[in-house]
């Protein structure tokens, strides 16, 4: 059995407040947990810096992740994250290719593969989205905009891309709907995706982790986690909500 991966995409909310509010508590909780599943919050970046300095290195039992990077290290990006700054202040998971940037900020899977290789350089773990909208699920296209986004991944990285990294399904009609896919869809996408990615490699892969996304609740969280090749979950909404978030935690684990 793997030690699941509960991660809290905070996306755009949160403040000092909050912060205070939600890390004491989570972190005592985790007391009992944090050996058998790794959580990870990814805030808002300019928060991440507070949150370590709130808790000392050696009792914090979560992880802190960026909800971006720059595909640049360094250089004239008004605006960006890099890489090289997130390891210097100990992040270690990154998400890329959230649906929310690939289209509030129209980024491209090229692009986004550009993004993975950073991180992958820097030893950082990439948590990459993949999942398709409404539309394509309707044409029942799932499982080739799921090829796609994988491939351009190994053209640019290499056949060990996906070693030591961790893709989030999160079909795209799912977030912020209150209409999770079903664990049935879930785990025949992910089943997909795992040998998918075996099928392009001759080596054994090592580390790599599939988490569900989208409209995670206390309610389907059990149904979803026990799907063989689900490993965790990514949350949105329910992890902005310390009861609901710590309930998930406590039902991925029984
Ligand atoms: P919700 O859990 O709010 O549906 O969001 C999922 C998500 O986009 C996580 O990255």
């Amino acid at each position: 059995m793997i030690k699941p991966i509960i991660i809290g995409n905070w996306k755009l909310n949160g403040n000092k407040v909050f912060i205070r509010k939600f890390f004491e508590p989570l972190n005592r909780f985790l007391s009992k947990y944090h050996k058998k599943c790794t959580v990870i919050i990814t805030p808002p970046v300019l928060y991440i810096y507070l949150i370590q300095k709130i808790f000392s290195s050696n009792n914090k039992k979560f992880f802190l992740g960026s909800q971006n990077v720059d595909n640049h290290i360094l250089g004239p990006f008004t605006g960006e994250i890099s890489s090289c700054m997130l390891k210097d202040i100990g992040v270690k998971y990154v998400i890329i290719g959230h649906s929310e940037r690939r289209f509030n900020h129209k980024e491209s899977n090229t692009i986004i593969a550009k993004k993975f290789h950073i991180l992958k350089e820097k030893k950082l773990i990439p948590i990459l989205c993949i999942g398709e909208t409404q539309e394509e699920k309707i044409n029942k296209k799932t499982k080739e905009i799921c090829m796609e986004q994988i491939d351009v991944i190994f053209n640019i990285c290499g056949s060990y891309a996906f070693d030591n990294s961790i893709i989030a399904y999160e079909p795209i009609w799912a977030i912020g709907s209150k209409n999770s896919a079903k664990a049935k869809e879930v785990q025949y996408i992910s089943h997909f995706i795992r040998n998918y990615i075996k099928s392009k490699i001759n080596h054994k892969i090592k580390n790599f982790f599939i988490q569900y996304g989208g409209s995670v609740t206390r309610k389907n969280a059990k149904k979803l986690i026990t799907q063989k090749d689900v490993d965790g979950f990514l949350i949105g909404g329910s992890s902005l909500k310390l009861k609901e978030f710590t309930k998930i935690i406590e039902i991925t684990n029984i």
